[in-house]
């Protein structure tokens, strides 16, 4: 199916219905510290975790516990209680389902499927992004999963707006709500527009009003402005956050309290963002090894580096230092401005 532009309605919604805000899965990015981290002010509403990979076996209770170690507890949520959902991501129906029911056993309270990884090495084994080439499949593979955990795991999806181009869209849309997916979230995007801006937020508004499940918006929403235009564009209540919840930790509070106020706080300060990286570093440095933990806060700085000059320096300025100490004793100078180890 095609579209024009003259079958969309944009709906202006009521801005100050709060809707629902995720915090996006993002593979070696959000991981359970992070979940926390990010959802320790109020605002996130649920969160997913990184995908975990099925190809054609029923993978061990460890696999899913180090994907989702907050399934440890027996309700998997983070410990200020936002819900952790589970992501599959894979296209073999009956793994899948066994999969879903591995999950169902060791506690999870909600599956959703990845059908928007645009990795190379994912879609060439026929995962992620690619089963948006086929609506029959994908709706296929969320039968499956919907009919090995029944009515007790929700079971929610995850797209982009297709593979090369938008035509399947709204059909795999379709498939995914006619297979049994109670929520769908769309990324504004086709996988071939990777992270490119813009996101579309308009195509989601199209794909909305052709289902009855909950469409949350996702893509590009870094600031009040980009979610105010993401939610009217999209006709959506509810959006999900993923880079911009890294760039900048208090994204969400920021925008209920904006709801709640009329206020617009301003964005976070980099000593507030270093400390939240320090934090991090404090969690992990016992569980991971120093050099990924590292990796780790580097890939978040460079997430943050994008819209805040300071973090950008910061970057700059510890971005060949590969020892955890020096690491944080550079982290730590920036919360100064006037600091040696970034004036260097
Ligand atoms: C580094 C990285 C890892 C990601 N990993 C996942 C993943 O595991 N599962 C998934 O469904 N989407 C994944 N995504 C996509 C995000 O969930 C989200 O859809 C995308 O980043 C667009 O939202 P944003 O502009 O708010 O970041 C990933 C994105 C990035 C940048």
């Amino acid at each position: 199916m095609d579209y024009n532009d003259a079958m969309v309605e944009v709906d202006v919604v009521n801005l100050l219905h709060s809707g629902r805000i995720g915090l996006a899965p993002m593979e070696g990015v959000i991981d359970a510290a992070t979940r926390d981290l990010l959802t320790r002010s109020a605002g996130i509403d649920w969160t997913v975790t990184e995908f975990v990979r099925v190809v054609d076996t029923r993978l061990p209770p460890r696999v899913f516990l180090r994907h989702c170690p907050e399934l440890a507890s027996g309700d998997p949520r983070t410990p200020s209680g936002i819900p952790v959902h589970l992501q599959l991501l894979g296209s073999d129906p009956a793994a899948l389902a066994a999969n879903a029911r591995q999950a169902l056993s060791l506690g999870a309270t909600s599956l959703d499927l990845n059908f928007g990884c645009p990795a190379k090495l994912v879609n060439r084994h026929d995962g992620g992004a690619s089963m948006l080439r086929d609506p029959h499949r994908l709706r296929t593979a969320v039968a499956a999963v919907h009919g090995a955990v029944g009515d007790t795991l929700p079971v929610t999806a995850k797209i982009r707006l297709g593979f090369a181009d938008r035509r399947l869209a709204l059909d795999c849309a379709r498939a995914a709500e006619d297979g049994g997916a109670r929520q769908l979230v769309v990324h504004a995007r086709t996988r071939n527009e990777g992270y490119r801006p813009p996101a579309h937020w308009e195509w989601i508004g199209r794909i909305r009003q052709h289902l009855s499940i909950p469409v949350v918006a996702n893509g590009d929403i870094w600031t009040l402005e980009d979610y105010w235009k993401a939610r009217t564009l999209s006709g959506c209540p509810d959006v999900m956050l993923g880079r911009g919840a890294l760039a900048d930790p208090g994204l969400a509070s920021r925008i209920r309290h904006w709801q709640a106020t009329g206020e617009r706080r301003p964005s976070t300060g980099w000593p507030t963002k270093a400390e939240t990286l320090l934090d991090y570093a404090a969690m992990q440095r016992n569980i991971l090894p120093q050099k990924v933990v590292v990796a780790r806060l580097k890939q978040w700085m460079n997430h943050m580096r994008g819209r805040d000059s300071e973090a950008a320096r910061c970057f700059q300025a510890l971005r060949r230092v590969t020892e955890l100490e020096d690491f944080l004793a550079g982290l730590r100078a920036s919360m100064t401005p006037e600091a040696p180890a970034l004036t260097a």
